[in-house]
């Protein structure tokens, strides 16, 4: 082969494995166009298109799917039938067989294929029957009109992935064997193409029915974990919805503390399951109309070991949810239960929703007890961070709601939660401000930016 031709060859075939690359199928289509009049502008073909086989996914469908024509009749868009003794015939022809096209009335057995030599073989696979008339029988008229004179079948790994239908050459001499040779270099390139695009567009689709399944089955647990929220909810009838909130609180905090999407709504799903354990307590106990006395409170505190109990076998689909159950009573300062840990000993997670419990647990009436205005909830959180709640978290929680005040979010979760009189701006803003102060120096400026 000529050094030129040779060289032509290789730059084609680096424009074709950039092509692999193309995964969107608006660049795909653009590569073959520009490789189809790549291949007819190098070698003056007339005319010429490349066309897609049937997928062996879609085994019913047998017609071809046009990627690109050049130089054909108007308004001619070659489709055809290709049955499986066609594709047979094509995955059959020796390597890289150029298959001429005949009139329909020659003998089907002048039909032909080239060796890689370009010496002209006969092929007893290209014979027919009177059953199944083989592809060229069908299309060779059709094709003849057209001005198409060869017929180049792309086989990779085994499959016929596409046809390229090439017309005579411009100046109406022969293809000579390094024309044969070039020819088949670059459509074997445009088939490798087509059939990386085709594997990327199966692993995609692949893909994304792997997503919807991921996401349906998200909800479905989500769902689940709520409507048994609900069921723990139901056993104390004095803290209706008390699961909800506090996972609604503790997704709060735990956006503003810039935790990842699933992490979040991990922390959602902490907040729903925390008193899991309560269901089994004695509903007497939980539904006390007074406080209760020492013996059931120690009942009472069984519930975050038997939350972690209860949630321990299951499978999460978020990391440490048994912890935050178990831990959602500890105290930064060692006096919480069930074990008395301290500050770093306790998951960040349980201490969100610890906040988050204390929070609704101060903003909720109680049996024996109103809930607090809001300046009573910053002086209790005043006095309570150090010891029993993390000044991180209770940074976050004040920044979160403070951002709510300012208007600065656009979801009114707050006060979709605490009704719409239970917060005045002008009063709790500057309690906030005070607070964020005394709790992180540099929050001052921070707040006062916005
Ligand atoms: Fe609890």
């Amino acid at each position: 082969m000529e050094p030129n031709t040779q060289k032509l060859i290789h730059s084609f075939g680096a424009l074709a494995d950039l092509g692999q690359e193309v995964a969107d199928t608006g660049d795909f289509m653009e590569m073959v166009r520009t490789s189809l009049h790549l291949l007819l502008g190098t070698l003056a073909i007339r005319r010429g298109a490349i066309i897609e086989c049937p997928t062996h996914l879609l085994p019913e469908d047998k017609s071809t799917n046009l990627l690109a024509v050049w130089g054909v009749g108007e308004d001619y868009q070659p489709k055809f039938d290709v049955e499986d003794a066609d594709s047979g015939v094509f995955l059959n022809a020796p390597d890289g067989a150029i298959v001429l096209v005949q009139s329909p009335e020659s003998d089907v057995e002048r039909e032909v294929s080239t060796g890689s030599g370009g010496d002209r073989v006969e092929d007893s696979t290209l014979k027919t029957s009177d059953t199944s008339p083989l592809f060229f029988v069908r299309y060779s008229a059709e094709l003849q009109q057209q001005g198409i004179e060869l017929i180049i079948p792309m086989v990779v790994r085994g499959e016929l992935t596409g046809l390229a239908l090439l017309g005579g050459k411009a100046s109406a001499d022969s293809f000579t064997d390094d024309d044969l040779e070039v020819i088949k270099s670059m459509v074997r390139h445009i088939g490798v193409g087509i059939h990386t695009h085709r594997l990327l567009g199966e692993v995609k689709q692949q893909a994304l029915e792997n997503r919807r399944l991921y996401e349906d089955l998200r909800a479905i647990y989500r769902d689940t974990v709520r409507a048994f929220a609900a069921a723990i909810d139901i056993k104390d009838k004095y803290t209706k919805g008390h699961s909800d909130r506090v996972g609604k609180y503790s997704e709060i905090i735990a956006r503003e503390l810039g935790f990842g999407e699933e992490e979040i709504e991990g922390m959602l799903i902490a907040g729903y399951l925390h008193d899991v354990g309560k269901l089994v307590v004695e509903r007497d106990i939980i539904n006390a109309p007074y406080r209760i006395d020492a013996k059931q409170s120690s009942e009472l505190n069984r519930h975050p070991a038997a939350g972690f109990e209860i949630l321990s076998p299951i499978h999460h689909p978020y990391a440490d949810i048994p912890l935050m159950a178990k831990y959602h009573h500890e105290r930064m300062d060692g006096r919480g239960y069930p074990d008395g840990l301290t500050d770093k000993q306790i998951p960040l997670g349980a201490k969100i929703v610890t906040l988050a419990d204390s929070f609704d647990a101060m903003t909720t009436d109680r049996p024996y007890k109103a809930r607090r205005t809001f300046d009573e909830v910053i002086h209790d959180l005043r006095r309570n961070t150090g010891p029993q709640f993390d000044p991180i978290v209770v940074v976050a929680f004040c920044r979160a709601l403070m951002k709510e005040l300012n208007g600065e979010t656009k979801d009114r979760r707050f006060h979709k939660i605490l009704g719409k009189n239970y917060l005045d701006a002008t009063k709790d803003i500057p309690l906030l401000t005070q607070l964020l102060a005394e709790l992180d120096p540099n929050v001052k400026t921070a707040a006062a930016g916005g």
